[in-house]
C-alpha cells in the first residue's frame, strides 16, 4: 500500500480543491530545495531511451505530461519534474490576475473516476507567471504554455488578449497552445468559429517571429466535420499541432449525483471520446497531436499513442493515482511497447490507424 492510497481517503473527505491546493503546497514546498528534489526523483523517476520523443525542436524524456490546469501559475514545474513527468503544460495563463467563478467549482465523481470543474480560467496573470519562471528557472524538461483570454473580454479584446500573453511568456516556452476550448467560461461569442481562429492565429503568427510551436486546444464534443474545418485552418495558418482534448460538457453514462452541477467533465468517462478524436484527427492530418482525457494507467496512454497521440497528458488521472502516477505509466509503457515489437514510443505513435 503506497503512502498515497493511505492519505487519499483523507484528502478526498476535504472539498476538492481545498485538497488540490493543499497537495500543491506539499508539491511546492517539495520543489523548493535541492535535497527534497532529489529524494522525489530517487523514488519516482523513471528513465528509458525508448520513451524519448523528438518533437517541436525539443526532446521530451517520456511523452507522459501534465495537462493544463494543474499548474496554472508555473508553481510546481519543478516538483513534477522530480515525479518524472515528461513535460508540463503550465496555465491556462490570462493577461491579469482573474478570480474565476464562485466555489465550489470543483468536485470530485470517485464512482466514475471524474471530475467536474468550472474553475473559469482563475489564475495570478502573466506577470507574476513571468516573474516566477525567471526567478525560479526553468526546469530540465520541456514546458508548454497555455494561453487564454479574460472572461470579460468581448471578441476584438480576446485576440489582443492571447497575443499580450504570448508576446509575453512565449520566450520561456517550448510549445504555446491556445486554449479555444474552455466549456465554463462564459463567452459572448463562438471562440471555436472559423472566423475567430482565423484573426487569432494570423495575429499569433505574426508575432511569432522565434517561430515558436503553436499548438490549439479543442474540445471532445465536436462532429467530424468542424474538426476537419478546423485542421483546415491551422494547416492554412501553419500551426505546429493539435492537443485533444479538453473536457466534455456530455453527462453520458455517470452515475454520481455530481453529475447535475455544471462544468467540464474529466477523467475517465472522457477517455474513449477524446481518444475517437484523436483518431479522427490523426487520420485527417500529419500534424503531430498531444492526446489529453482520461488516461490514468500505462494502457490508456498506448490506446492515444497508438490512435496517433505522439505525447499525452493527464489530470484527473494525477489526482486519483498520486505521485507515482508518471513512474508507472512510463515503466508500463516500455513493457507495451516490448510486448509489440516497438523500439520507441515514436515507433507506436499511429499504429492503429489504417
Ligand atoms: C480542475 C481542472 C482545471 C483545468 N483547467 C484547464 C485550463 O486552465 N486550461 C486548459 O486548457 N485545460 C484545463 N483543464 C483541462 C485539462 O487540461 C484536460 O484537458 C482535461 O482535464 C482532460 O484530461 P484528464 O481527463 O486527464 O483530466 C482543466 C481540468 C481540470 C480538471
Amino acid at each position: 500500500m503506497t503512502i498515497y492510497s493511505r492519505l487519499r481517503p483523507l484528502a478526498f473527505k476535504l472539498p476538492a480543491e481545498t485538497a488540490h491546493d493543499l497537495g500543491k503546497r506539499a508539491l511546492r514546498a517539495a520543489g523548493a530545495t535541492w535535497p527534497t528534489r532529489a529524494t522525489l526523483r530517487y523514488a519516482y523517476r523513471y528513465e528509458h531511451p525508448a520513451l524519448e520523443v523528438d518533437l517541436f525542436d525539443t526532446t521530451f524524456p517520456n511523452p507522459v505530461g501534465v495537462a493544463a490546469g494543474f499548474d496554472k501559475n508555473a508553481e510546481v514545474t519543478h516538483a513534477l519534474t522530480a515525479l518524472g513527468f515528461g513535460f508540463v503544460e503550465v496555465g491556462t495563463v490570462t493577461p491579469y490576475p482573474q478570480s474565476g467563478n464562485e466555489r465550489p467549482r470543483l468536485f470530485r465523481l470517485p464512482e466514475d473516476e471524474a471530475m467536474i470543474n468550472r474553475m473559469g480560467f482563475n489564475g495570478q496573470g502573466m506577470e507574476r507567471v513571468k516573474a516566477r519562471l525567471e526567478r525560479e528557472g526553468l526546469p530540465s524538461i520541456p514546458i508548454g504554455v497555455n494561453v487564454g483570454k479574460m472572461n470579460s473580454s468581448n471578441e476584438e479584446e480576446a485576440v489582443e488578449d492571447y497575443r499580450r500573453v504570448f508576446d509575453r511568456l512565449s520566450p520561456y516556452a517550448d510549445y504555446v497552445v491556445v486554449n479555444v476550448s474552455c466549456p465554463n467560461t462564459p463567452d459572448e461569442f463562438d471562440e471555436a468559429s472559423p472566423g475567430h481562429l482565423r484573426t487569432v492565429f494570423e495575429t499569433l503568427e505574426a508575432e511569432n517571429d522565434a517561430d515558436r510551436p503553436l499548438l490549439v486546444k479543442v474540445g471532445p464534443d465536436s462532429p467530424a466535420e468542424s474538426l476537419y474545418d478546423l485542421v483546415d485552418i491551422v494547416e492554412e495558418f501553419d500551426l505546429d499541432g493539435i492537443v485533444a482534448t479538453n473536457t466534455t460538457t456530455s453527462r453520458e453514462g455517470i452515475k454520481s449525483d455530481r453529475r447535475e452541477e455544471w462544468g467540464g467533465l474529466s477523467g475517465k468517462p472522457l477517455e474513449d471520446r477524446s481518444t475517437n478524436v484523436i483518431r479522427t484527427l490523426a487520420e485527417y492530418t500529419d500534424l503531430p497531436i498531444v492526446g489529453v482525457g482520461g488516461v490514468d494507467s500505462a494502457e490508456s496512454a498506448y490506446a492515444k499513442i497508438r490512435a496517433g497521440a505522439s505525447l499525452v497528458q493527464l489530470y484527473t488521472g494525477f489526482v486519483y493515482n498520486g505521485p507515482s502516477t508518471a513512474r508507472e505509466i512510463n515503466r508500463g509503457l516500455v513493457d507495451l511497447l516490448q510486448r509489440d515489437g516497438f523500439q520507441s514510443v515514436e515507433e507506436a505513435v499511429g499504429a492503429d490507424l489504417e
